[in-house]
This record gives structure tokens, C-alpha cells and sequence, in this order.
């Protein structure tokens, strides 16, 4: 008879002493995290697209300057931390087997990708800041997809292990 795990058993073996099971504790924060996240991955870059169309030095685009810092500074820097920070508690209560998993290799690839991104949008951020911006809106409006085609990837590979 063969027995199939699937990899997600693995990862409901970790019943605490206490009686609680800690790990769908911390992959619930570790979604929420995520969510929040990928809310400013997703938004960031439109308000770009907007704040292109406004004169340096303009009311609207002060506002616009106050929307971004605040975006990146009180919601993305945090979310990102603690999506990661989360994540790797999880990779640490699976145990070192986790390490052998395709699809977790694949996932972390992506997501390193989409922490390039983050890093890139910070730029572009300080640069809007200091009135220097010097990419057009079309450009805001293709690296807008990016971070959507990263997130369909990473959620596919974490829900579907396909390998
Ligand atoms: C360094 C960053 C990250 C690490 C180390 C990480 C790691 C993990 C681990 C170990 C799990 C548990 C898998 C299981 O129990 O089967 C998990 C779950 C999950 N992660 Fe991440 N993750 C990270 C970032 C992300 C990002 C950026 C997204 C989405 C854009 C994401 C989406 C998910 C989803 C949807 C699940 C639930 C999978 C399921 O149980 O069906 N993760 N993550």
C-alpha cells in the first residue's frame, strides 16, 4: 500500500505542550501580513500614476508626497517585515525538511522578487519627494502589473505545492 503525505500534513505536526497548536496561529498572521502588504504593492504604484500627471511644487502634489510616505513609512515597511518574519518562524516550525520542499524554493525566489520591487518603489518614492521623478505614468502603469503577476505565482506555489 502506498501512503501519500501531503506536505501540508507535515506541517499540522506541531502541537504545543501547552495543547495549542501554534502553527495555524502564525499562518494566519502570517496572510494578514502578506495581505497588507501586497494592499501597497498594489496601490503605491497607481498613486504614482496619478501624482505624474501633477506639477512639481503643487498642492496636489504635496498631498500626494504625504499619501506615499505614509503608505510606505506606517503600512508596507511594517507588513513587509512581519510577512517575512512570520514566514520564516513557519519554515523553522516545519522543521529542517522544509528546506528540501521545490515548491517552498520556488515561492522564495518570487518573493525575493517582489522585495526588489519594494526597494524600487522606495526609490521612486524619495525621488517624487524631492521633485525629481523620472519615469512617465505609462511606466508607474507596467510596474503596477508587476507585483500581481508575483502574487498570482507565490499563492499558487504556497496553496498548490505543485512540486
Ligand atoms: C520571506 C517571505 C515568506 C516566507 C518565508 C513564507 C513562508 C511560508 C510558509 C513556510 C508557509 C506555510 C506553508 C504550509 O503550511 O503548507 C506559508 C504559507 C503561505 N504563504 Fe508565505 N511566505 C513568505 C511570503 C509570502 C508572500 C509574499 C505571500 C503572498 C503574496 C505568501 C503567501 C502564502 C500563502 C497564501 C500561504 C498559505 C498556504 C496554505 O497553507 O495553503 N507568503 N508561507
Amino acid at each position: 500500500m502506498v501512503v501519500v503525505v501531503r506536505q501540508s500534513t507535515f506541517s499540522q505536526s506541531h502541537e504545543k505542550a501547552n495543547g495549542v497548536d501554534l502553527y495555524p496561529w502564525l499562518k494566519a498572521l502570517h496572510l494578514v501580513a502578506v495581505i497588507s502588504w501586497m494592499a501597497g504593492l498594489l496601490y503605491l504604484p497607481r498613486l504614482y500614476v496619478y501624482h505624474c500627471a501633477q506639477a512639481p511644487g503643487s498642492e496636489a502634489s504635496e498631498t500626494f508626497k504625504v499619501m506615499e510616505r505614509k503608505l510606505l513609512r506606517y503600512i508596507m515597511n511594517p507588513a513587509m517585515i512581519v510577512s517575512f518574519a512570520l514566514g520564516f518562524w513557519l519554515i523553522w516550525e516545519l522543521g529542517s525538511g522544509a528546506w528540501s520542499l521545490g515548491w517552498l524554493h520556488a515561492k522564495l525566489a518570487l518573493v525575493l522578487v517582489l522585495a526588489v520591487m519594494h526597494g524600487l518603489m522606495a526609490k521612486w518614492r524619495r525621488d517624487f519627494e524631492l521633485d525629481r521623478n523620472q519615469h512617465s505614468s505609462g511606466f508607474y502603469r507596467v510596474m503596477n502589473e508587476v507585483p500581481t503577476v508575483l502574487m498570482i505565482g507565490i499563492v499558487i506555489l504556497a496553496v498548490v505545492q505543485p512540486f
